[in-house]
């Protein structure tokens, strides 16, 4: 008889903390509701502007109003999409999946964004990166996050070569993504405020302040951190470690 084992206390403690994390989870919970119950009437606003507007010439003067109630609409969609992440209560599949994968997917749909802002993206990706467990889903969000910030921080620069550099590699037992830009920086005293949510230097149709809080709590529901280190003018790194999986596959003989 051959029996085959597989150690899924990491996993299960992974998904303890998930589940329990206590308070965090209850305002998950409250805030996973409010989405719910704020996703109809907002589809109802966000239909009736669009149908509104369909039939306004651009120089009607109710035309902006229209069209602000849309913009503001897809602001609160976009909100509401976050706290359901943030709240892991949207759909998810577990499994395993290579991270370089991943970053060529979130490539594939912002490439064309990145070369409009004439962006160069340099990347150096070890291709013997051991796969790692979890939601390709979520980590690609952290991806698109950590791109569309690393982007915003350019745009508002003053550097005549733009550069996001994408680094991943193994670092004993974790693979460690680094998304580096030479864009704006951020000051010492906000470096913490960051990652909180609703924390943002943007305009209210750029920005949440959602993106960084979001993909902190993805991180952390992998086992994994997200760090940053700046310098004003000079440039960011986001770093994101995640730990390679434990499976210890036992052979017991009978
Ligand atoms: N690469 C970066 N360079 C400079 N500042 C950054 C960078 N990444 C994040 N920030 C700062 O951190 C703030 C929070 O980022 P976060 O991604 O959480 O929200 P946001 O980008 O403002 O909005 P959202 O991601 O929800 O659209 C940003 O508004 C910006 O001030
Ligand atoms: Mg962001």
């Amino acid at each position: 008889m051959i029996l085959y084992l597989k150690d899924v206390t990491e996993k299960r403690k992974m998904e303890a903390q998930l589940l329990h994390s206590g308070k965090l989870a209850a305002i998950g919970e409250m805030a996973a509701g409010i989405a719910h119950e704020l996703n109809s009437p907002l589809t109802a606003i966000l239909g009736n502007s669009q149908l509104l507007l369909r039939n306004k010439e651009k120089d009607d003067p109710s035309y902006p109003l229209l069209n602000d109630i849309k913009n503001c609409g897809d602001r609160c969609k976009r909100i509401i999409k976050s706290l359901l992440t943030f709240s892991r209560q949207d759909e998810y599949i577990f499994g395993s999946f290579s991270l370089n994968d991943g970053i060529n997917q979130v490539l594939n749909l912002l490439r064309y964004q990145l070369e409009k802002n004439e962006i160069m993206i340099t990347l150096k990706l070890d291709e013997d990166l051991p796969e790692i467990e979890g939601s390709q889903q979520q980590i690609e969000q952290i991806i698109i996050n950590l791109i569309l910030n690393a982007r915003d921080a350019l745009e508002l620069a003053d550097k005549t070569k733009k550069e996001i550099t994408i680094i991943t590699s193994q670092q004993e037992d974790e693979v460690q993504l680094i998304i580096k830009d030479n864009g704006i920086g951020i000051e010492d005293n906000r470096l913490s405020e960051i990652f909180h949510p609703f924390h943002t230097t943007k305009e209210a149709e750029k920005g949440t302040g959602l993106g960084l809080s979001v993909s902190f709590g993805i991180a952390n529901a992998h086992g994994g951190t997200l760090e940053v280190s700046s310098t004003v003018k000079t440039g960011s790194t986001f770093t994101l470690r995640l730990p390679l999986p434990l499976s210890q596959e036992l052979e017991v003989g009978g």
